[in-house]
Formats: structure tokens, sequence, C-alpha cells
């Protein structure tokens, strides 16, 4: 009897499985390799989830899954001239500067409203037969990709790539307070002093002309991209305003053992390592046996794949190989590139299965320019990092893993290697390191779920809510002057002042009657 009941409920799961298939959108036009990255987390976890997915991409999946369809954006990398132009030889002149807000979110919008416009999406969206139960749409610096959700009228969930910070924050809840919330840029950790308050102050009004600087540019590519797939639908393109704030959830590339404990609303989901393969692939046979056979433990250096380390001047490529020359241990360098008289101990390779290599027992060190993506896999992996950030968002994450103990930084110069040197003997000679990532890792597996089970429960709560209304943030529509009761504040003194005023009166009229009197 049992037995049957069992077998009941194992048929009715695979039937329901079968049945709640959903069809998913996931919105990352952006141009870029480890955005692509993410994305294609995403789709990965909603196949295995069993739904259909159309995923809107500047590089396609090869040899996609059945269930998988793309919208090929690849030609918009051309329109992205900033990234091809990256070079080492730039950031070592110092030409490139990126902490310059304004221009960050102004060229993020450009290039998302390319996406948008893109003919393949606009074909896409113009069909009318296409529809969805939800869609995921990337943020970065700008919110256009909500409009998706207007064009198929379903519910959104936002993904951001980073910690969760004010700007992202602010659209499902609030922007946090500044006197222990420092922005996601921000050198500063709490608890902060009074001027790093007030700093931190300053950023808010900072980021906030930011946005009202972009906003009418915002709301104008939302008309021109979504306008006409939407009005061919018979439905009315309603405000942009109330379209970016009515995401049902967002999903966090974020987890507390790489960043804060910060205070987040109920429909944030930190997700952080979702993009890594839950079983490791196994290494090339070379690297195998390059890493088994490493007498003393092997360094991993690469610069990442925004930035292609054979732009490095020879010069520089030819200090880094004499100074690993010099050490006792296995180097493993992604270089992209063919290269003669390499020190024995040291192996280039164009091609690096990075988390294959992190993986590794004999893998002591990873030299890294300290992107998201990177700092997370260290942790996932358990390797202490030396990182040389070059620009955005790499400093801060190199000065978070620096604060939580397992990395140390060295700057992009000619005196690297020799820098470098040096803070390889430091960071492989104690112990506390090594110790420090692998507690981390520790905190980071230790989760009620995977970030895969997370992603699919989250994806089915909202379709099944529609929109999962009932998790969003009461905090959202309060305006500030609400939430400090400046109202309060202004009644409370303004019956001051009338009661002031009503004593004043009181008193003079008395005296006026005193002195009738006399
Ligand atoms: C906001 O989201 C809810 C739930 O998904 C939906 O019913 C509503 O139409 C959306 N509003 C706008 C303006 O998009």
């Amino acid at each position: 009897m049992l037995v049957k009941m069992k077998w009941t409920l194992i048929l009715v799961t695979l039937f329901l499985n079968d049945v709640f298939s959903y069809k998913i959108l996931v919105a990352f036009p952006y141009p870029g390799k480890s955005h692509s990255i993410l994305g294609e987390g995403f789709v990965k976890h909603l196949l295995n989830g069993g739904h259909e997915v159309t995923y809107i991409t500047p590089i396609p999946i090869k040899k996609p899954h059945p269930n998988l369809r793309q919208i090929d954006v690849s030609s918009n990398f051309e329109n992205f001239v900033f990234t091809n132009s990256l070079s080492f030889q730039k950031f070592l002149d110092n030409e490139v500067d990126f902490k310059d807000m304004h221009t960050m979110y102004r060229l993020m919008l450009t290039v998302a409203e390319k996406g948008v416009t893109h003919e393949n999406v606009q074909k896409f969206i113009m069909d009318p037969n296409e529809q969805f139960d939800l869609v995921i749409a990337e943020w970065l610096y700008q919110h256009l990709y909500s409009g998706f959700a207007t064009v198929f009228n379903c519910p959104y969930v936002w993904s951001s790539s980073m910690e969760p910070h004010p700007m992202v924050l602010g659209l499902i809840d609030e922007i946090g307070n500044p006197a222990y919330f420092a922005d996601h840029m921000s050198p500063l950790t709490p608890p902060l002093s009074f001027s790093e308050r007030v700093s931190e102050l300053w950023t808010v009004f900072y980021l906030y002309r930011i946005k009202w600087a972009v906003q009418d540019l915002e709301v104008e590519a939302y008309e021109k991209g979504f306008g006409p797939a939407v009005a061919k639908r018979g439905l009315r393109l309603p405000a942009f305003e109330e379209v970016k704030y009515n995401a049902s959830a967002m999903f966090g590339n974020s987890h507390v053992s790489l960043g804060e404990a910060h205070r987040v609303p109920l429909n944030y989901v930190p997700i952080a390592g979702y993009h890594i393969n839950e079983q490791t692939q196994p290494l090339p046979e070379n690297l195998q046996k390059i890493m088994d056979n490493a007498p003393n433990g092997v360094i991993y250096f690469s610069m990442g794949t925004m930035m292609p380390s054979k732009t490095m001047p020879m010069e520089l490529k030819r200090a880094f190989l004499d100074m690993f020359s010099s050490l006792k241990y296995t180097v493993i360098w992604k270089l992209e590139e063919e290269f003669k008289d390499i020190p024995k101990n040291v192996h280039v390779v164009q091609w690096a299965p990075q988390p294959s290599i992190l993986a590794h027992p004999n893998c002591k060190l990873f030299i890294s320019h300290g992107g998201l993506l990177s700092t997370t896999e260290t942790v996932h992996y358990g390797v202490p990092i030396i990182g040389v950030p070059l620009f955005a968002d790499q400093f801060i994450n190199v000065l978070r893993a620096i604060r939580k103990g397992f990395a140390l930084q060295v700057d992009l110069g000619f005196d690297t290697p020799a820098k470098l040197k040096v803070a390889i003997g430091e960071i492989l000679g104690d112990p506390k390191y090594t110790n420090k990532v692998k507690e981390l890792s520790y905190i980071y597996h230790n989760r009620i779920n995977k970030p895969g089970d997370e992603i699919n429960w989250w994806v089915k709560h909202v379709i099944e809510t529609r929109g999962a209304v009932h998790l969003r943030s009461p905090a959202l529509h309060v305006p500030i002057y609400q939430k400090l009761y400046l109202d309060l504040i202004a009644l409370v003194l303004l019956v001051l002042v009338v009661v002031i005023r009503m004593l004043k009166k009181l008193i003079s009229g008395k005296n006026e009657t005193k002195q009738k009197k006399h």
C-alpha cells in the first residue's frame, strides 16, 4: 500500500513538473563576457528546472539545449567601441577613467538602448504571438530591460550583478541609510566616522543628481524601444516610473560571505555563485598533469576576459616571466597568445578552465584582476588572491577581499612584477590568508538552498502568484519626507509657532488691560 502511494506520488510529481514548465525570457543583451556568464547561469538553471527559455544574448551558447531559443545580438559588440579598445597600455598611461559615474550611467544607457533597438530584438518583440510567463532583466546602471515585461504583460525579476547597494535596493525597497550602508563603489565600510557618514550622504545626493540627469533619456529610450511593440499588442504603454519600480523580486549576485550583512527586503534573493557549475569539469589532460605534478603547488594568473593580457607591453610580460622563474611554485598564466622562451615552471595557456584550476587541491594562489566573478570563485573554491585591479568595481572587490583577510593588492605598473613577488612571499608564507578563505568558503557553501534551486523556486513562486505582490516592500512607495516624519515635524513647528503667537498676544493684551486699570 505504502509502496503504491509512493509511486503515485512520484508519478504525480513528474506529471506536475511537466505541467509547470513555464516560458521565461532572460534579457541579457549587454555586450560583455562576464555579463553573459551571469546570463548563462540563469539559462542553465532554468533549463534544468524544465522551463522553456528564450535568451537575448551577445554571445549565443553553442549547441543549445532543445528548450532554449536564442536572440542573437552579437553585432552589438561592434557598437560598444569601448571594450574593443581596452588595452593594458591605456591603463599604464592612465587613460581610462571609470570612476566618473555620470559617464558610466550614460554609457550603460546607450549600450542598453542598442540592445533593445537591435533588429533581432525588435523583430522578436514585434511578433504578437510571442508570450512569456516571466522576464529576468539585467540591471546595469539602467532600467531599460524591465520594458520587456511590459511588452509581454508578465511579471519580471531584476538581476543585479553586484553586492546589494542603494541604487538597486531603491528599486524594490529603499536606498538604505547611508550612515551604515555605504555605496557599492565606496571604499568605506561601517562603522563610519562622522566625516565618512557625511561623505556617504553626499554620495546619495550625487547619485540622485545623476539619476535625474539621465531619467529623461531613459524614458525616451523606453518609449522608442518598446512603444511600437506594446501598441501592436493593443496594450497601453505605462509610464516608465511605474514599470521600473514594479519588479516582483531581485536576484543578487551576492552572498554574505563575500560582502556585508546588509539588511535587504524579503524579495531580494542572494544567489552568488549560481554561475559556477555544481559539478567541476575535469581539467584537460595537459593541465591535469601539470597541476598533479607541481611539487610546491600552483599559482594561477589570469587578468580576466575583458582585457586581453596579450595587450600588455612586451617589456612587462618579460618582467613577469623573469619574476615567475625565480619562484619555487608552478605558474599557469592565461595569456591568449603563443610565447617563446618560457621558464620551466611557467605554463602559458590561451584558454583556461578557471573553475577547474581553482578546484584543484594543488592550486595555492590566484593572481586576478579582481572581477566579481573571480573573487566569487576564489571563495567558492577556497583559494586566496592577489588582486591587480584595473577598473570599475575591481578595486572595491579587491578591497573587500583584503578586509575579509584573504587577499593582497598590487597596483598595475611597470614595477608590478617586483611588488608581486613580495606579495606572493607574504600570502603564501603566512597560513592566515588560506585559513581565512577556507573559513569563508564554509559560510559560502553552508546555505539552506543551492543557488540554482533558489532561482527555480522563486521563478515558480512569482509566476504562480502572478507577480508576488504580497512580497513587495511597503517602504517602496513611501516618500522620503514621510519616512523622516518631516510632515510631523512641520506640523509640530506650526503648532508651536501658533501657540507662541497666541501666548504673546494674550500676554500683551493682559498688559494693556492692566495699564488701562492704572
Ligand atoms: C506590475 O506588476 C503586476 C504584477 O506582476 C502587474 O499585474 C501590473 O500590471 C504591473 N504594472 C505595470 C504598470 O507594469
